[in-house]
């Protein structure tokens, strides 16, 4: 295995997951862990960037066992620095902060440079530079700003490279990462996603031990892979999945959750039917930030009322994946708020249980490549993001149950002619949104007064940015003949084209 220790990067993951595309085994460790190789099955260690800075005091350093542990070791950026700082040479303030392309240029013979060009792409994100490179190391690669960029010590077995090899923008990254697994570390290919799933289902007993593991399933990806997970690691009478049916899910979801986890795979998923409660609550409330507030609380209460009647529980299972770490890392900060995003976020403080969260390293297409080896099926996995407050964002104004079942039949043909037509999967999100506005129509000679729908689809690689999706209109136009033919109380279908930003995906 490759340990990557982690200094607070926003990488770290990736790095590890880098390795693991490798085929070979890794596993992130806190900073300052102590490192067994012999007992760990450790043969490289790499450690990660970091937004803090070797010379600032307190900074995070690595327990001496890192550099005693007799296997190679690689440090990227700040993890460069750390190994320069303990080594005896000097790190501080370059000039200028570099951000961004570089040209990276091979001075010479170099294990970790092995098969590069003499020139290629790097991508650098650093304020320190290696002002005196340590006895013992060599320096084998600068860019036109930074003389030190890749630092050798191989009798020591120890690498450190200024710049990302893990990160895409890097051009030779991969084969870089590959020398230093392979020829360096000389670990063998012996991951894979089956391991990873049997080491989890392990891991799971073992830490549940005769407890009882409660969870809210919401039937999108991550949380219906962790719920499969779940019911292979424990018996059904140790494990409580519920989902909460707010009124405002998708006919399909709820049908799904019956077919997919209860018939199909056995496992007892409590349906909670909460919908005349949440619709009270939401009865006359317009504003989309108090919508949310009402919806997410109601959930939590949902939630809470029906699994504390589980006697003994002791774990709350969540499908927390790592960019959601990310995420919340961010919002902490003071950019500005523009949605307050409901997920189960506050149930682990009320519920004072230990959380199981087994997806916690992966990111999301690693879950999907999951979710299909352990069973569940494409539609599921494919599935477009639903978000937690399902249609109450997407219905305009204040919400009722006759504009959630509108939406819900809409929704149902959306889904079915992109389906038909070859384009859902190609699309990031796709879905209908109901307007409080009613305008004139005429069918069959009569005049008509309704609601509208629109029509929102978007192409997105991280909801972070979206363009809307070019439909070819003779799909359009037969997307919204049907819903104007078929859903009662829609007379009009309109398409955005708002991109994010200016727009956000969702309406609300
Ligand atoms: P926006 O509308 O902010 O949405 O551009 C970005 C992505 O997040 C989803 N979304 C949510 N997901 N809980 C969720 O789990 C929420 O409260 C929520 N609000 C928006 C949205 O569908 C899109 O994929």
């Amino acid at each position: 295995m490759i340990a990557v220790i982690d200094y607070g990067s926003q990488y770290t993951m990736l790095i590890a997951r880098k390795v693991k595309e490798l085929g070979v085994k890794s596993r992130v460790f806190p900073a300052g862990s102590k490192i067994d190789c012999s007992n760990q099955n450790i043969q490289g260690i790499i450690l990660s960037g970091s937004p803090s800075s070797v010379s600032e005091k307190g900074s995070l350093m690595p327990d001496k066992s890192v550099f005693e542990s007799g296997a190679a070791v690689l440090g990227i950026c700040y993890g460069m620095q750390v190994i320069v700082s303990s080594s005896g040479g000097v790190v501080g303030r370059g000039k200028k902060r570099e951000y961004g392309k570089g040209v990276l240029k091979v001075n010479g013979k170099s294990l970790l440079l092995d098969g590069l060009p003499g020139e290629s792409r790097v991508w650098m994100s650093h304020y320190d530079r290696v002002l005196e490179v340590p006895e013992g190391f060599s320096v084998t690669a600068s860019t036109d700003d930074l003389e030190t960029a890749v630092i050798e010590n191989t009798d020591k077995n120890i690498f450190g490279v200024q710049f990302h090899p893990e990160v895409t923008h890097t051009e030779y990254g991969t084969r870089l990462l590959s020398n230093f697994v392979f020829n360096i570390c000389r670990a063998e290919k012996d991951w894979n996603l089956g391991d990873w799933i049997d080491d989890t289902v392990e891991d799971i007993k073992r830490r549940v031990g005769d407890g009882k593991v409660i969870m809210a399933l919401s039937g999108g990806v991550d949380s219906s892979v962790v719920c499969v997970l779940l019911s292979r690691a424990l018996e059904n009478n140790r494990f409580f999945p519920f989902f909460v049916d707010h009124g405002l899910m998708r006919q399909k979801d709820i049908e799904r959750i019956k077919r997919v986890f209860i018939e199909g795979l056995s496992i007892p998923v409590t349906i909670l039917d909460e919908k005349k409660r949440f619709f009270r609550k939401l009865k006359g409330v317009s504003d989309p930030e108090k919508k949310r507030k009402i919806i997410g609380n109601e959930f939590i209460k949902a939630f809470l009322r029906a699994s504390g009647k589980i006697k003994g529980a002791t774990h709350l299972a969540q499908g927390t994946i790592f960019p959601d770490i990310i995420e919340s890392a961010k919002s902490g900060s003071s950019a500005a708020k523009i949605k307050s995003h409901h997920n189960v976020g506050g149930l682990p403080d009320k519920l004072k249980l230990k959380l199981l969260e087994p997806l916690k390293e992966l990111y999301k297409d690693e879950v999907r490549e999951i979710g299909i080896k352990i069973g569940l099926p494409q539609e599921l996995i494919k599935q477009h993001p639903f978000p937690g407050p399902g249609l109450g964002v997407r219905i305009m104004g204040p919400v009722d149950s006759r504009k959630a079942e509108i939406l819900n039949k809409a929704d149902a043909v959306l889904d079915q002619e992109l389906k038909e037509n070859g384009l859902y999967y190609d699309m990031w999100q796709a879905f209908c949104v109901f307007l409080p506005v009613r305008t004139v129509g005429v069918m069959g000679d009569a005049r008509t007064y309704e609601n509208v729908v629109a029509l929102r689809c978007v192409n997105s690689v991280d909801a972070m940015t979206a363009s809307w999706s070019d439909i070819p209109h003779k799909v359009l136009e037969r997307i919204s003949t049907r819903i104007v033919n078929e859903v009662e109380g829609i007379n009009r279908v309109v398409f955005d084209v708002t991109n994010k930003p200016p727009g956000t995906i969702e309406w609300e």
